[in-house]
């Protein structure tokens, strides 16, 4: 597994805490706490995605993980935020691809539909599924409602020019995946990725998992893998490795 390292990163346990279903959930720390160690992180981890695109294009960049609730979309949401902070002259858009369970736009405390459901089934403008993220740079495409099919959504010639489409709007595009293991939806995006990054939870994802995760993956064009430290007895703010 050395390739693992290629972009490596490791993220601490962020704080949560009661909150209401408007506001966002306070883990998004690079906007609720923009000067914290967990913040600094994040743009450690969007630097390093910055520094391979001096090698190769990396629009489009997917996240998924082995197995469900490794910390996909606190990262992806997290990176986005920080994408779209970090350049003023690129376009930077969050797409929730997690059809199943998409759980970005309660990160944000946003509405989760219309999005990507909607518009892919042809019940929505593109305007309606693609909203600024209140006062911030990002433009957010939350799941939508889940439909019966998410799979064959997802493996649609829809989907396909949905990203094509996209691609010409805005120069960065991060994507929040279901788990690879589970299901085949993040194999059929991660390949029209430019870039995808697995996210393993900390001493808690199995290396067989990790292991199997990227062999259903292969050919995919994996950049790295993020340590996501969401452990309950974690030391706060780790060192990066
Ligand atoms: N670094 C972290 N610090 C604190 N809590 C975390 C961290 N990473 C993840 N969590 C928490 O663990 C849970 C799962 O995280 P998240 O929803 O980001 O995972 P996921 O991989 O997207 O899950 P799913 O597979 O269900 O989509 C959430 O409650 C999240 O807030
Ligand atoms: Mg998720």
């Amino acid at each position: 597994m050395e390739n693992l390292d290629k972009a490596s990163n490791f993220l601490d346990r962020v704080d949560g805490g009661p909150r209401s279903p408007n506001a966002v959930d306070r883990r998004m720390v690079t906007l609720t706490a923009p000067a914290s160690a967990a913040a600094e992180q994040y743009r450690t981890l969007y630097y390093r995605i910055e520094r391979l695109r001096d090698l190769k294009t990396l629009k489009v960049v997917a996240l998924t993980s082995a197995v469900p609730g490794e910390g996909k979309t606190l990262t992806a949401v997290n990176l986005a935020l920080t994408a779209a902070r970090a350049n003023p002259d690129r376009r930077v858009l969050l797409v929730d691809a997690d059809m199943r369970r998409g759980q970005v736009a309660s990160c944000l405390g946003i509405r989760f539909w219309p999005g990507l459901a909607e518009l892919l089934a042809d019940e929505c403008q593109a305007s309606d599924a693609v909203r600024r993220f209140k006062s911030t740079r990002l433009m957010v495409m939350p799941s939508g409602k889940p439909p019966e099919e998410p799979t064959q959504m997802l493996a649609s010639a829809r989907m396909r020019q949905l990203l094509k489409a996209l691609r010409e709007g805005f120069e960065e595009i991060y994507v929040d995946l279901p788990p690879a293991l589970p299901f085949a939806d993040a194999s059929i995006l991660g390949a029209q990725a430019d870039g995808v990054v697995v996210v393993v939870r900390a001493n808690v994802t199995s290396q067989k998992n990790v292991r199997l995760a990227l062999e259903h993956l292969k050919g995919m064009p994996f950049i790295g893998c993020v340590l996501n430290g969401a452990q309950p007895d974690a030391a706060p703010y780790l060192k990066l490795y």
